[in-house]
């Protein structure tokens, strides 16, 4: 082989990389149109009974598929959806959900609960894991903007122990919220963008 040729080679495995790379979110972006009807165009739900999954994590989208996936994590409406699903097709729903851009709910922050859910957030040091801004990072959801429904029934569901795929992170800290706090937490993170 000539070292022209081996050159070509080397730059067409590499442009076969990029693009196999480059792909994983326009698949996901196909196998997607199943999850229309419930979690809306691009993962931005229009039900605040489903979470906007448009911006979220990577990473933790993937793990919460496969927890679904695996009986870890339970949402009986979802399942028929997810039991179809291959490793590989998880990977690629999640970077293409992480890949779109969450736009505003359209929900009606109450300003009085949202300031003392900001307080409850602070005391509670939520931003030491969720980041400042609760944008997330790896495994730890990006919350900012969330549905305010949604956020209200994973933290009663954490502190009820119906949801438990959280390695002890959000049961500890969901114990310590009342109705009215979750409440005002979920007026808080509604707001953010
Ligand atoms: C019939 C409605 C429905 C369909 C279709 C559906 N989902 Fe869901 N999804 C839900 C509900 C309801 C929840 C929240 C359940 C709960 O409270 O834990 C959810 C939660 C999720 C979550 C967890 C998000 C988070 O913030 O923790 C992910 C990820 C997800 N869905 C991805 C998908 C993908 C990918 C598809 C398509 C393959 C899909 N869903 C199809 C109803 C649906
Ligand atoms: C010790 C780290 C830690 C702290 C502190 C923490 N969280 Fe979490 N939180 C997590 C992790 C990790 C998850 C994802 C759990 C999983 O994989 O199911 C999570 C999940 C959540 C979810 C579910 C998101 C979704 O899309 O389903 C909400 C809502 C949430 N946290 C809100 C809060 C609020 C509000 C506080 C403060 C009152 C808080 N968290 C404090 C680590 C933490």
């Amino acid at each position: 082989m000539t070292f022209a040729r081996r050159v070509t080679l080397a730059a067409l495995a590499a442009c076969a990389a990029g693009a196999a790379h480059a792909q994983d979110a326009k698949a996901g972006a196909a196998k997607a149109a199943a999850c229309q009807e419930c979690h809306g165009p691009n993962g931005n739900s229009p039900s605040a009974e489903f979470p906007v999954l448009a911006g979220q994590t990577a990473r933790y989208l993937y793990l919460q598929l496969r927890d679904y996936k695996e009986g870890r994590r339970s949402a009986p409406t979802m399942q028929p959806f997810l039991q179809k699903l291959s490793r590989e097709d998880m990977l690629d729903l999640a970077a293409y959900y992480a890949a779109q851009r969450a736009l505003d709910t359209g929900f009606k922050v109450d300003a009085a609960k949202a300031a003392r859910g900001k307080l409850k957030a602070e005391e509670t040091l939520c931003t030491m894991c969720h980041l400042g801004g609760f944008k997330g990072q790896n495994e730890i959801p990006r919350v900012a903007g969330q549905h305010h429904d949604y956020v209200v029934k994973q933290l009663a569901d954490f502190k009820a122990g119906r949801r438990t795929n959280d390695a002890g992170n959000m049961s500890a800290v969901s114990k310590t919220l009342s109705e009215q706090d979750m409440d005002d937490l979920a007026h808080y993170l509604a707001g953010l963008d």
